[in-house]
Parts: structure tokens; sequence; C-alpha cells
């Protein structure tokens, strides 16, 4: 008896996705004129507006098939929830000039849901090549794949976005939005293709995702708040990062960001807090956690660095940063290390970080001689296993 009844009771939570599911009438674009290797604008716009005029659960479906589509916005307020199911690829122009800052852009819904196992196509090739950083100030300008602006009560679940010219997503004025088992992919050595950015946002959760870029994985910008990274699989890549901050005025402070039971190989950096040197105007940082990080051949496993000045940006490096870092812990965090410096605590000589908590970290260097940590600016305390031995300030 016991075990029908749990066995019902199973069936029924099964069950309960697809009945929520049920609800939703379905607007496909191929009734709009959608066809395999043709334009979706038209078809994606109509289908938008008339599921977006609903007053009812609708689902717009993009069945499997590729399509090609230049920049487009599909905007809110809606007077029901909306859903946007992708089973097929959606490819955006080659040519970079053919795109401004965004390609793909949801604003203003509130209860939307992005799903499907389809691909969101950047074709990112051609802009990685223009983009030269080394060489020009004028890098990293070409468009975001998917972005998300003022996305309220939300969730993005499934999709693939791969190659993205800059940005795969980004985030903006965006709460409680629930972003489960995407998957990012670019190579390792292309520009600026940031996995997931989050800017002036709250109560995001990402949980499951398979991201491995040209930049970090995951950042997290200015303004966002109460965000959950979990479960998250990173690598090529940065890694996993809050900032970078401190570059422009007037920014907003970051707070309660927890990063939790995640994965980092092969990438430049594993957990890392990053600010601008000569910062235009003070602002703040704190309530960052790191939890159950696995780090596999990471060169910076554990980095706040505060004298952030990448590769070809003029920087005032002997000014110090204006952002304020305090409450930050570092717990379970495992693996290798390819630098000696495995833990790098490098925080502002103006604004030294405070209350900075370092607990069982066990991290070897895979060369030869041992693992190091370097701290400036800061007092960290400790406990539990500490290898590379804890650093003295
Ligand atoms: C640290 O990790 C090494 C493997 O890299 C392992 O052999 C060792 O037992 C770990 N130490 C602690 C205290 O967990």
């Amino acid at each position: 008896m016991d075990t029908c009844l749990n066995i019902g009771v199973i069936m029924l939570l099964l069950l309960l996705p697809s009945t929520v599911n049920a609800q939703y009438s379905v607007i496909d674009v191929t009734k709009y004129g959608a066809k395999s290797n043709g334009d979706l604008s038209q078809a994606l716009t109509k289908a938008w507006n008339d599921a977006c005029a609903a007053g009812k659960p609708t689902r717009v479906f993009v069945p499997k098939a590729t399509y090609y589509l230049g920049a487009l916005t599909l905007k809110g307020p809606c007077k029901g929830p909306v859903e946007l199911q992708v089973q097929g690829t959606i490819k955006a122009p080659a040519d970079p000039r053919k795109l401004k800052d965004t390609w793909f852009v949801i604003q203003s819904v509130d209860r939307f849901i992005l799903s499907g196992s389809g691909t969101f196509d950047g074709q990112g090739n051609l802009a990685w090549k223009q983009n030269n950083c080394k060489k020009t100030s004028n890098c990293g300008l070409f468009a975001t794949s998917l972005r998300f602006n003022y996305v309220t009560n939300s969730q993005i679940r499934d999709i693939t976005s791969l190659n993205s010219k800059s940005f795969h997503m980004f985030l903006f004025g965006c709460k409680n939005v629930q972003i489960q088992q995407v998957t990012i992919t670019a190579p390792g050595n292309s520009l600026n293709t940031d996995g997931i950015h989050i800017g002036r946002s709250s109560g995001i959760n990402i949980a499951g995702a398979n991201i491995g870029t040209g930049d970090d994985c995951v950042s997290i910008g200015d303004g966002t708040q109460d965000t959950t990274i979990t479960k998250v699989n990173c690598g090529p890549g940065h890694g996993i990062s809050i900032g970078s901050l401190g570059k422009y005025p007037n920014e907003q402070p970051v707070r309660g960001i927890k990063v939790i039971g995640c994965t980092i190989s092969n990438a430049m950096n594993g957990v890392r807090i990053k600010t601008w040197p000569a910062s235009p105007s003070p602002n703040t940082a704190d309530n960052l956690y790191f939890e159950n990080i696995a780090i596999n051949n990471v060169d910076n496993p554990i980095i706040i660095d505060q004298v952030y000045c990448p590769l070809g940006t003029n920087c005032k490096a002997q000014l110090p940063s204006k952002v304020k870092i305090s409450n930050v812990i570092f717990k379970n965090i495992r693996g290798s290390s390819t630098l000696p410096v495995a833990v790098k605590l490098s925080c502002s000589k103006s604004m030294p970080c405070q209350n900075v908590h370092l607990e069982n970290i066990n991290l070897s260097y895979k060369g030869s001689g041992k693992a190091k940590s370097m701290c400036q600016n800061v007092k960290p305390s400790f406990s539990g296993t500490q290898n590379p031995p804890a650093c003295r300030a």
C-alpha cells in the first residue's frame, strides 16, 4: 500500500510540470510563415505579438530546423505569461557590421520562459578575428547574443548559446530569474565571450550550467544583489568573477553573491573578485561567499585583484581602487593550480579588504615546489586546512 501510495505521489510529481505546460496554448512560428533555412524575424515577431496580447499562458514554438535572424527585440509588458520554446537552431548574421550592441533582446516581460533544446548561434568567428584588444582600445564592442532587460519572475532553461560575437547572455535590471541547465560554448581564445553577465539585477539563480568560453563563465556586474550560482561547470575561460567593478562613475553596490558547488577546469581563474584601479567613484562589494569549489588545472584558483587591468587597457595602476570589499568567505576549495601563487588576495591600498575568511583550502601546485599565498592590504582569518600555508600580510 505504502509503495503504491509513494509511486502514486511520484507519478503525480512527474506529471505536474506537463500539467502546468498543458495550460499553455501554442503558436507555432511555421504557421506564421517561418521556413527552414529562412529568415525568422517576421514570423517570430508576429507570433510574439499575438502571444503577448493573448492574456493567457501562450507558448511561441520554434520547431527543429535552422533559421536566420537579424537584430530583434521582443518587448512586453504582456497580458499573460509567454514562453518561447526553441527546438531549432537560430543563427545570427556572420558579418558583425550587421548588428549593433545586441542580437536578440527580451525586454520588460514578467513571467517569461525561454526553453527548449535549441541553439542560438552567434556565428562569432568573423567578429573575433577583428577583435584585437592588444592593438586597439576599440575592442569587445560586438553584439551580445541574448540580452534580457527588465525581465522579472522568469526562467531561462535548457537552451544552448553558441559562439557569441561578444557576451553570450546579459541580464540587466532583472528580478527573480532562474537560469537552469543552459549550455554556453565558444572557443577558449575568443575575446570577450563572457558566458552569463548580470548587472543591476537581484534574485538571479544560475543552476547546473555548462559554460566554456574565452572570457568569464559568469560575471557579476555592479548593482547585482542576492544572486546564487550553483553547480556550474566552467572551463575553458576566465572563471567565475565578481566584477569587474570600479571602472565607471556611480556604479551601484554588489551584495549577497553565493557561488556554491561549482567545478572550474583548465581556466585562467577559479573564483575571482576584480576591481579597476583609479575608480572614479567609491563603491562596495560585500557578503560574497564561495563554497565547495573544485579546481582543476587553473592559473589563479582564488584571486582578489583590485589592480585589475587587462591587456591593452590604459590603467593608472598606481591610483588605488575605491571599491571596498568586505565579508568574504572562501570555504572548501580544493584542487590544482598551474601557477605557484594559488591564493592571491591583492586588495586596495586606500580601502583594504575587511573580514576575509579562508576555511579548508587545499590547492596544490602542479609544477615543482609548493603552492604559495600572497596577501596585500588584507588581514584574512583562517580555519581548517590551509594549503598553501596562510599568508602573513
Ligand atoms: C589535499 O589534497 C590532496 C590531493 O591533492 C590530498 O592527498 C590530501 O589528503 C588533501 N588534504 C586534506 C587535509 O584534505
